[in-house]
């Protein structure tokens, strides 16, 4: 949901490139968040330029001649749209009537319209159809009556209700950039004579590991030599000059180093980081089976004392926790149900002391998730975090945190993070077996085994599928619409499968359990309609007859199932046949040529997987 970024370096040049390049660069790497338009303002010796457009950074990169533009200080944004179509205008970032101020925002002003009313009424002039517009001529306000450029900038702050991470540059205390957050991630990067202000990490890898969390409703400054971050104590709301109460931080023990590297956010030679990630998931599961273990010590302990656990999230996270909600079940014995995070409202009166809720998100500030949390924290749930990025809101609200080892995840759909959370739940399951007792110990120690074995027969499946898939391409570009069947883990992996065809091929894909297709979306099948099938082991015969109702209503059938099911074969036009593993470590293997299908897919029709229409990669949004 848009992408902001703010440098301010001690000198001209320093980054050995013109300011303009490096901020056009910083944003090529927040691209994923939102690409309807592109800007950036710079305070130059001719004050402040500022140029945007509607399009990607690649289209419009000539027109904005970034590479023209230098000085010490500047901000950029690449959009998704919330409030106004996309265009020239509605682009940030967005200045106030005199043209001294430039803000460029990230998240949802709920009470825009009330105070563009106020500010209307003050004789402001409005050129965009943004909430974010109301934040430039506010400051602009506070500094008409009389305050100072960053007193007028934190006052505004108070006043906004809603979600925010702002970057604004004043011209009249030049060589700062102010920011300020509320619910959209920011996060600080601090690098040798450079500093940043940034939505994500991966913006600025290239130079700086060093980072500190903005946290809500902290404001403040970066200047060449100082990082200033405040907490704002009063939000009242009103409309007068009284400075808000502030509270200085200690933010030097907040200062954490990230071990990813700036190759990490490179595509290494994929044409699309969709491929990249795809292919990096074996790593992604080795690294999150070093750490994770330790990390799980002591939340088994916790969980294996809960009457119940739900486990949240939406999207690709949420499928990542119906596995981890079937797998606590049946490998552990107990009570779990995964819940939608955005559906969390209608469960949360039978939350209480005694159940365990675990969140998961990649991102860690999905704020349906977020607020599925801090509802069931505040009802007395322990409160566990499942994300892959470093004091990212989930982790610093939930009571306990795990991390995934994904690195960073540029593409919009998720694939290596979903790997990574899936065995990770998985890993959680088998240790809460173990310490309950609840599955023979044989089993326990034969899915240990295994488990260390899937980064192998990942990269098997991966190459397996690949070339499969790519013969399939043909195909897939006259899908209109596709049904993915599966039972047991196997539908969660369809829902998955499905999803990933929808976000990044755009063809219509509806996921269901194999055994509910006769009761009612059979009607939609004839003639050559394609139906995927999950076949995982188990399930073989029952799944059997539902490949036969749809062939005999004259389906193109494909499945995904283990090597060695040759009885089968003939019920299906397209078979990936991949690895046969023990059924509750499938998920993360056979969700495989399924990512590699939307992928070819997309590329087949023409369309850019890494950026796939309407959406964005961290939904801050309700
Ligand atoms: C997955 O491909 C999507 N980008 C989306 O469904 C995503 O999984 C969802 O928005 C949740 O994101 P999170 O994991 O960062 O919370």
């Amino acid at each position: 949901m848009c992408g902001i970024i703010g440098i301010v370096l001690r000198e001209r040049g320093l980054l050995l490139k013109p300011l303009g390049t490096a901020i056009k660069e910083c944003l090529k790497n927040l691209e994923y968040r939102g690409y309807d338009s592109v800007g950036f303002a710079i305070l130059s010796n001719d004050g402040l330029v500022i140029r945007k457009s509607k399009g990607k950074i690649d289209d419009v990169t000539s027109k904005l001649s970034f590479d023209e533009s230098d000085g010490v200080c500047g901000i950029g944004h690449t959009r998704w749209a919330t409030h106004g179509k996309p265009s020239d205008v509605n682009a940030h970032p967005h200045i106030d009537c005199s043209g001294r101020i430039a803000v460029v925002h990230n998240g949802v002003i709920e009470n825009y319209l009330e105070v563009r009313e106020v500010l209307v009424g003050r004789g402001h002039e409005f050129k965009s159809e943004t909430d974010t517009e109301v934040v430039a001529h506010l400051i602009e306000e506070y500094k008409k009556l009389g305050l100072k450029p960053y007193e007028a900038f934190k006052k505004a702050v108070s006043l906004l209700r809603g979600s925010y991470a702002l970057s604004v540059l004043d011209l009249d205390e030049p060589s700062k950039i102010f920011f300020a957050r509320n619910t959209s991630p920011l996060v600080i990067g601090i690098g040798e004579g450079v500093k940043f202000i940034s939505s994500d990490i991966p913006a600025f890898l290239d130079y700086s590991r060093d980072v500190i969390v903005v946290q809500d409703y902290e404001v403040g400054y970066i200047s060449r030599d100082v990082v200033v971050i405040e907490k704002l104590m009063d939000r009242n709301y009103e409309f007068d000059t009284n400075p808000p109460g502030t509270e200085l931080v200690d933010h030097s023990s907040r200062v954490r180093h990230i071990d990813w590297t700036p190759e990490m956010a490179r595509k290494g030679g994929y044409p699309h980081f969709m491929l990249k990630e795809i292919h990096e998931q074996p790593q992604a599961v080795t690294n999150t089976l070093i750490s994770v273990p330790e990390e799980l010590e002591e939340t088994t302990k916790l969980v294996s004392k809960a009457d119940r656990v739900l486990v949240v999230g939406s999207g690709t996270s949420y499928h990542a926790s119906l596995i981890g909600g079937l797998l606590l079940n049946d490998i552990a014995g107990i009570k779990a149900h995964a819940v939608i995070s955005s559906e969390m409202k209608w469960f949360i009166n039978s939350v209480d002391e005694g159940d365990v809720v675990i969140a998961v998100s990649q991102s860690g500030e999905t704020i349906d998730t977020l607020l599925a949390l801090r509802e069931a924290k505040r009802r007395g749930a322990l409160t566990i975090a499942l994300t892959n990025i470093i004091d990212s809101a989930l982790a610093r609200e939930s009571h306990l945190t795990i991390y995934t080892r994904a690195g960073p995840e540029i593409g919009v759909a998720a694939t290596k993070t979903f790997a990574a959370q899936v065995v990770t739940l998985t890993y959680m399951a088998i240790k809460l077996a173990e310490r309950l007792r609840t599955a023979p110990e044989g089993r326990v120690s034969d899915l240990k085994s295994w488990l260390r074995e899937l980064p192998n027969i990942m990269s098997a499946a991966i190459s397996i599928s690949e070339s499969k898939v790519r013969a399939l391409s043909g195909v897939t570009t006259i899908w209109r619409s596709i049904y993915y069947l599966g039972r047991g883990l196997g539908l969660p992996t369809s829902m998955e499968g499905a999803l990933k065809l929808k976000e990044v091929a755009y063809i219509h894909a509806e996921a269901y359990p194999a055994g509910e297709s006769k009761h009612g979306p059979i009607a939609l099948v004839d003639d050559g309609f394609p139906v995927a099938f999950t076949i995982l082991g188990g399930e073989v015969d029952l799944i059997l007859s539902n490949v036969e109702e749809m062939r005999a209503r004259g389906a193109w059938t494909l499945a995904v199932m283990p090597k060695g099911l040759e009885r089968i074969s003939r019920y299906f036009n397209y078979i990936f046949e991949l690895h046969h593993l023990p059924y509750e470590l499938t998920p993360a293997v056979y969700i495989i040529p399924y990512q590699l299908m939307a992928y070819y897919a997309a590329v087949a029709r023409g369309y850019d997987p890494d950026k796939p229409r309407n959406l964005a990669k961290t939904v801050t949004v309700v």
